[in-house]
């Protein structure tokens, strides 16, 4: 048996969570937060002293690197523990990662080693399973172009790189935490830039996306026009 999937892509900053979240809770979906993953092998790989504290967007990782990067995903114990919220608990090896991860720091470690094609194979079947059980939401860069090519509705949620760093300082100041626009908007910009000019698995919309573009649109907006794209792909909703 299938069960529905389905994918929003886009870059960080776009809206992807809230939208996300809001709708594995509304369909009872299980929700994939891909970029999680690779932010805790980038974590992983800087804890293991593979990738430098500031890497530089022209940080070049070896062969050899790419094949050590690879063996720690091998062996790394990922769990995703959905908690009633509807959000997931990301458990590495018996300890919660989930606040560890989501800063700009280890953003930039992630898009660093999701540029390596065995590191993006080894997760590649750990995302492809998390379908086997109920229905998913899968967010991240390649949902819809080659983890979920079959996915039931495709969307590639979009923003511009300025109203992106706008909602992050936001964010940042509402937590009580300092944050300077330039950098953080330099930071968006050098990760789309990576993310998008790879090699393997470059961000990009799936030729049947909904292509969205959130910069002048509130999360209420963005929600009602993805649904009812998804109810169009025969996407039912009970409320
Ligand atoms: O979405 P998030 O900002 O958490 O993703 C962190 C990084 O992980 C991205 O900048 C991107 O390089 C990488 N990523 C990816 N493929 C995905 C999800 C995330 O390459 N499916």
């Amino acid at each position: 048996m299938s069960f529905p999937v389905i994918t929003i892509d886009g870059p960080s900053g776009a809206g992807k969570g809230t939208i996300c979240l809001r709708l594995a809770q509304a369909l009872n979906y299980r929700l994939l937060d891909s970029g999680a993953l690779y932010r805790i092998v980038g974590l992983k790989a800087n804890q293991a002293g593979l990738l430098s504290d500031q890497p530089s967007a022209e940080s070049e990782l070896s062969a050899k690197d790419e094949d050590k990067i690879t063996q720690l995903v091998n062996h790394l114990d990922i769990q995703f523990i959905p908690r009633q919220s509807g959000e997931v608990d990301i458990i590495v090896d018996g300890i919660s990662v989930a606040g560890e991860i989501r800063n700009e720091t280890v953003g930039s470690y992630a898009s660093i080693v999701a540029a390596l094609p065995k590191v993006r194979e080894a997760l590649l079947q750990l995302q492809q399973n998390m379908a086997n059980h109920s229905g998913l939401i899968a967010d991240g860069r390649d949902m819809g172009t080659v983890v979920f090519p079959d996915a039931d509705a495709k969307v590639y949620l979009t923003a511009s790189a300025e109203a992106r760093a706008d909602r992050r300082v936001t964010q940042l100041e509402q937590a009580g935490q300092k944050a300077n626009y330039l950098a953080i908007l330099k930071s968006i910009q050098q990760r789309d830039e990576r993310d998008e000019n790879r090699s393997v698995s470059p961000s990009k919309p799936h030729e049947e996306a909904l292509v969205l573009d959130s910069s002048e649109m509130n999360a209420d907006e963005v929600y009602f026009k993805i649904k009812a794209f998804c109810q169009t792909k025969g996407i039912c909703f009970d409320q």
